[in-house]
Parts: C-alpha cells; sequence; structure tokens
C-alpha cells in the first residue's frame, strides 16, 4: 500500500448517517487502503453523511426513489453518473434501497451486512432489527458480512465475513456498536484492498445455486 500505487475507483451508495463512507476515507486518508472514492449517491438529500463527502471534497449525485416510476428507472439513476465517473466497483455502505443490477454491473456491486448471512438477513433486515434477533436467539458469536450484489436482498455470494463473541450482558446497542467498530469497520477496507489487489476470483460450479468467491494468495 504505497501513495504511488494506482487507486482503485470507487463509488459509494449512502442512505443515512454514513459511518461506513466516513470510515473508508479515514483509511484512504491514512494510507491503509488503494481506493479512490469518485463518487457518493445518497437516497436522501437529508442524509446525514453527506456531510462527510463534502468535507472530503467528494463529488455528490442525490438519486431518489421517488422521482422514478420504477425500480430498473431508479436503478438506471443510481448507476449512470457511477459509469460517468469511471469506477470500478459499486460500494453500498448503510444503503437501503433494492436496485435492480443491469448487466455491465454484475459482480460490481458490493454490501455490508452486520450479521453472519444466511443468519439474520433478508428483506427488512437492517438496523436495530438485526441485532435484535441475534440477541432473541441466543447467539455466541456474531459478526458481518462483505457480500457482492444481486437482485435479491443480501443474497449474493460472499466475499469475506469477521466474527465478534456475543456477551451475556449484550445489549443491542453495545453489540451493534461493537459489530460496527470491531467487524465492519475491519471488514470492508480489508474487502476492498482485496479488490485493489486483484486477489478476489468469483468461481463457478455447475449444479451450485451462486458462485463462490476465492481470495486468491490467502
Ligand atoms: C451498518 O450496520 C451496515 O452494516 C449497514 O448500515 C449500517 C451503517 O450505516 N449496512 P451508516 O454507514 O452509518 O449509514
Amino acid at each position: 500500500m504505497t501513495s504511488s500505487r494506482e487507486k482503485m475507483p470507487i463509488a459509494v451508495l449512502i442512505s443515512g448517517t454514513g459511518r461506513t463512507l466516513k470510515n473508508l476515507i479515514d483509511k484512504i486518508n491514512a494510507g491503509e487502503l488503494d481506493v479512490e472514492i469518485r463518487l457518493v449517491v445518497s437516497s436522501s438529500k437529508n442524509a446525514f453523511g453527506l456531510q462527510y463527502a463534502e468535507q472530503a471534497g467528494i463529488d455528490v449525485a442525490i438519486v431518489e426513489s421517488s422521482n422514478y416510476g420504477n425500480r430498473e428507472m431508479f436503478s438506471e439513476a443510481v448507476f449512470e453518473p457511477c459509469r460517468l465517473a469511471g469506477v470500478r466497483y459499486v460500494v453500498m455502505a448503510g444503503y437501503l434501497k433494492l436496485l435492480k443490477i443491469p448487466a455491465d454491473m454484475h459482480n460490481r456491486v458490493l454490501n455490508i451486512h452486520p450479521s453472519l448471512i444466511p443468519s439474520f438477513c433478508g428483506k427488512n433486515m437492517y438496523g436495530r432489527l438485526v441485532h435484535e434477533q441475534a440477541l432473541n436467539r441466543g447467539v455466541k458469536v456474531s459478526g458481518c458480512t462483505v457480500h457482492f450484489v444481486d437482485d435479491h436482498y443480501d443474497n449474493g455470494p460472499i466475499l469475506i465475513q469477521e466474527t465478534v463473541k456475543v456477551k451475556s450482558n449484550d445489549t443491542v446497542e453495545s453489540l451493534s456498536d461493537r459489530v460496527l467498530h470491531e467487524a465492519e469497520f475491519v471488514a470492508y477496507p480489508r474487502a476492498l484492498q482485496l479488490l485493489a489487489e486483484n486477489r478476489v476470483e468469483i468461481v463457478y460450479t455447475e449444479g451450485e445455486e451462486r458462485p463462490r468467491v476465492v481470495i486468491k494468495d490467502e
């Protein structure tokens, strides 16, 4: 990871607080991530995270679903500025909209989910609810999953997962905080760095429901 190394261009999609975006900006500024955020696309003009993009001097596009007739049109409005910005990957970071992935974006869109997929994921499973259900189920480990995005919620090939231990006195707040800081803040930069180093291979095997991700030289 050197400053002379070419940076992998990405776009980041946000909907709200933007802690994930802020973490990526911090890691890039610290020289720990060979990535350049060319564009931030927000699904809401009121997203708090927009201020992190502005502070960092990153171009911003606001694309609100209510302005589009259907999912295809909305998705195109999200991906078109990403294409124009010349990004290699589109990185969902606390992004709450389901997109239709166009053919040229296949295996180029990523998401992070605050549980170990396939547990506690799918439609409407975001925010507090994920950790509430993990605690209710009494799991002993939780964590996060970085995965490629297809046209269904939390369904695409898993790139990496990071675990945290669940403590007997955990609350939704303490668990979500630990998953965010100890798992997500480590896993997303790591996944993006692996992509920047071209160490991620997607392997299709006949008869399997979805391809698997193989990390080279691990
Ligand atoms: C994280 O839990 C992440 O897994 C989920 O959104 C939360 C972060 O939101 N996708 P934000 O980055 O603070 O907006």
